[in-house]
């Protein structure tokens, strides 16, 4: 049996009420098809990825432009980083012609209705509540949402994102539904985890191992930053959109583990992560992958001097006060708001990057070197 349409929908799809809102409900009832969903539902917030101009182009571009004269967004749409800071992007040597069509990309999602959150920790700015059912896309996002605040999302497309913010709906399939929700495999950590950074190692390799399936981990006792850190790691190597750890997340109390196959990762096998994901000597350093949380930054602007290399820090311009800001840009970090160094240009500047986020690492491979935070500040 297909996917069960309301009547009104059916209009809808049939172009009733304007053929873009009737491609946006093609698409998800495309969606839901192939993944035998039966019906659609509503979601709190959706979250957009693909926004940079680096990473679209001009078809994306177009694309977004034309869309925007024909939709506007149904509910609470926020933004992933795009390819520059707003306001600094002529002093970080960011081409006109490259920031007019990033503006441009904006402009357009603006139109349809988007905030200009642009930042990959959406959830900082506005908490989904557990249960909440959410249509994002950016992977990071999506494990940190399912797995630390139990709110409901599986890992969208920049297109059915985009289709559910014109629509409002998300087909129910995967990780909307409890039993899709449940661990498949025991991960033991027998390592000390002495770095926020050895968080991403693991989950890195932990990400390799698992594909899609949803991990139980025993023995991490980090808070939600770690925890964030881990859940991009474990959606960079592989597409794990949920995690479990023991005591720590809202659904570990449910779950049931015997039976389930068990791994155990080392010390030695973290030591190992940071071999592979190692490339010469770095001229600059970046942190904030997924971008930093208040938390994260104050702890830089205490324990930090000064800074041994140049440094960008990325998190999301509403979060920091002026008087943090300041303080650590006076030991010599440079903080930049509403991108990041994969999807903006300006990694392009440096032969080699420390970054202290495993994600950052592989995205950037071959011209960044892992290193834990405290090497790194
Ligand atoms: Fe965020 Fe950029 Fe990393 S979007 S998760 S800082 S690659």
């Amino acid at each position: 049996m297909g996917l069960y349409l309301t009547k009104e929908q059916e209009r809808i799809l049939d172009g009733k009420k304007g053929e873009g809102l009737a491609r946006c409900y093609r698409l998800l009832v495309r969606l839901g098809d192939a993944f035998g969903a039966k019906r659609l539902i509503p979601v709190k917030s959706v979250h957009l990825s693909g926004i940079s101009y680096k990473s679209i182009g001009d078809p994306g571009l177009e694309f977004l432009e034309d869309l925007s004269r024909e939709v506007r967004f149904r509910v609470r749409t926020t933004t992933n980083p795009c390819g520059m800071d707003l306001r600094k992007w002529r002093e970080t040597g960011i081409k006109e012609e490259f920031a007019s069509s990033q503006l441009r990309i904006l402009r357009a999602l603006r139109r349809m209705g988007a905030r200009m959150t642009l930042s990959c920790t959406p959830y900082y700015l506005c908490q989904p509540s557990v249960g909440e059912h959410l249509a994002w896309a950016e992977s990071s996002a999506v494990c940190y949402a399912n797995s630390v605040l139990g709110a409901r999302t599986n890992r969208e497309g920049a297109p059915s994102a985009l289709a559910s913010a014109v629509t409002g709906m998300t087909p129910e399939f995967g990780l909307h539904l409890p039993e899709n929700r449940l661990p498949q495999k025991v991960i033991e950590v027998e390592a000390e985890m002495k770095s926020i950074s050895d968080y991403g190692a693991l989950g890195y390799l932990a990400g390799e191992m698992l594909g899609e399936e949803i991990p139980y981990f025993r023995g991490l006792k980090g808070g939600s930053d770690e925890l964030k850190v881990l859940g991009s790691a474990l959606a960079s190597s592989g597409a794990v959109s949920m995690f479990h750890v023991e005591g720590l997340t809202p659904e570990s109390r449910r779950c049931k583990v015997q039976g389930l196959e068990k791994i155990q990762i080392d010390g030695r096998e973290l030591g190992k992560v940071y071999e592979r994901l190692s490339g010469g000597e770095p001229e600059a350093a970046f942190l904030g992958c997924p971008h930093f949380s208040t938390r994260e930054l104050q702890a830089v602007s205490r324990r930090l001097e000064k800074v041994r290399l140049e440094t960008f820090i990325c998190l999301a311009r509403r979060l920091p006060s002026r008087e943090l800001l300041r303080k650590v840009e006076r030991k010599g970090v440079k903080v930049l708001h509403d991108t990041c160094l994969v999807v903006s240009p300006l990694a392009e500047e440096y032969r080699c990057l420390a970054v202290d986020s495993a994600k950052a690492a592989s995205y950037l491979r071959g011209r960044a070197v892992l290193r834990r935070r405290e090497e790194i500040l």
